[in-house]
């Protein structure tokens, strides 16, 4: 399932859904905000809900948003009620690198039964260690890797290898797209998944020359139906 929706416009993810090219979608709470959901937990149960019926069976991650350990199985389990098809977004570690959140990972996966996705990360090191606490989806960011000066492209290749060589199930997800070309090479480079914004999608999909290529078609197309038209003319005079 190889391309998400980085977003939580609901008219976008429609827009893609309809086409039948995206096989999920990921938001954060940055995200919502830039997509005017306001009104704290209620807005974001709200959206979450209005995304999770339009996609289903297919995924919506929802970014828990608290790093209380008591309040962060609390928050999970409720998004995991709200539809079948939630995956709880935890962040590798808490703000200051506080290390409870990967044995939260691994008791909302094991006792709870909560699809979780790892997130907020940078190397394959994280990434692993994500994949064997029992994380379903592992996200590493991309973009920001590359903007530290490294190519991810290294990290998605190791880490795709080693989680095939210890049978790991996570499913790589790079997200933090931030040009077009991203969606194939981190693809090619071993990701199960690239969660892309609506306008690189879009700009994956529209190519100039096939503007042209269009425009070319229809021209003759209707020069020919001028043709045909006056070839009849002709027989019926
Ligand atoms: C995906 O899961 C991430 O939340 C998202 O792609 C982060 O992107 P950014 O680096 O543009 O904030």
């Amino acid at each position: 399932m190889p391309v998400f929706v980085d977003t939580g416009n609901l008219e976008e993810i429609e827009r893609f859904y309809r086409m039948g090219i995206i096989r999920g979608v990921t938001t954060n709470p940055t995200i919502l905000l830039k997509d005017g959901v306001r009104g704290g937990m209620r807005a974001i149960e709200a959206r979450s809900k209005e995304i999770a019926g339009l996609i289903a069976p297919l995924p919506l991650s929802v970014e828990l948003t608290t790093n209380d350990r008591e309040q962060m199985i609390d928050q999970a389990r409720m998004f995991a009620d709200w539809a079948n098809n939630i995956v709880v977004k935890v962040t590798i570690h808490g703000p200051d690198g506080e290390l409870e959140n990967l044995a939260v990972v691994h008791e909302l996966e094991t006792e709870y039964d909560v699809r979780v996705n790892v997130t907020a990360m940078m190397s394959a090191q994280q990434c692993f260690l994500a994949a064997l606490s029992g994380a379903s989806y592992v996200s590493i960011f991309g973009g920001r890797v590359n903007n530290m000066g490294y190519n991810v492209i290294t990290e998605i290749t190791k880490l795709r290898k080693v989680l095939d060589q210890f049978g790991l199930n996570a499913q790589i997800i790079v997200g933090s797209t931030r040009e077009v070309l991203n969606v194939i090479e981190w693809l090619d480079a071993g990701a199960h998944i690239v969660t892309v914004t609506p306008n690189l999608l879009e700009g994956m999909l529209v190519h100039p020359y096939s503007k042209e290529t269009v425009r070319m078609f229809l021209r003759d197309a209707a020069k020919a139906e001028e043709v045909l038209f006056s070839e009849l003319e002709k027989v019926r005079l």
